[in-house]
């Protein structure tokens, strides 16, 4: 079990494009994954790419299982996804409240595409190809964008709907991707 630091924004690191990778199913990807999982785990997040914990390859895990702490967020199957391609499967885009591990304390009205299908590969090398919506392909976007060195603040259209979460939402728990 190791939980690792996650980078905070201002840190070049997250503004880097990720490096694909080339060899599954290796002790060092393997390590790489239950860190990731461990970290996620231990921050309560809902998905976690491999740039935040400083390491510069097109990994992100994500999953969130329903809570009744969170009525508003769909469950999310735990996935790993690498090398990942996204496909806007159509032109609706819809709005909602984000946050993330790497701008912790915040909250901001980010557009996504609301239909997408991800396509990638496990840790083992399998092919991965789904079709998913909603807070799903909201997740997707999020944890992805990360390996394109994008934050999700650099997606607010307008910054008057970016603030702290206490402020924003006083006396509510919430989820961070
Ligand atoms: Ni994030």
């Amino acid at each position: 079990m190791a939980i690792k630091p996650v980078l905070r924004m201002g840190d070049p690191l997250l503004l880097q494009p990720a490096e694909p990778v080339e060899r599954f199913d290796t002790p060092a990807l393997h390590t790489l994954i239950k860190d990731m999982q461990d970290t996620m785990a231990h921050l309560s997040g809902a998905g976690l790419a491999a740039p935040q914990i400083g390491e510069s390859l097109q990994v992100v895990i994500f999953g969130f299982e329903k809570n009744p702490r969170y009525p508003r967020a769909q469950e999310v199957p735990f996935t790993v996804l690498i090398n990942p391609q996204l496909t806007p499967l159509s032109e609706a885009i819809e709005e909602d409240w984000e946050g993330c591990l790497s701008v912790p304390g915040m909250r901001g009205m980010v557009p996504r595409f609301a239909h997408l299908r991800y396509q990638g590969y496990d840790q083992y090398g399998n092919a991965i190809d789904c079709t998913v919506s909603e807070f799903h392909a909201r997740v997707v976007q999020h944890e992805c964008d990360h390996l394109q060195g994008i934050l999700y603040p650099m997606r607010i259209k307008d910054f008057r709907k970016f603030g702290f979460t206490d402020v924003l939402f006083p006396g509510q728990v919430m989820i961070d991707d």
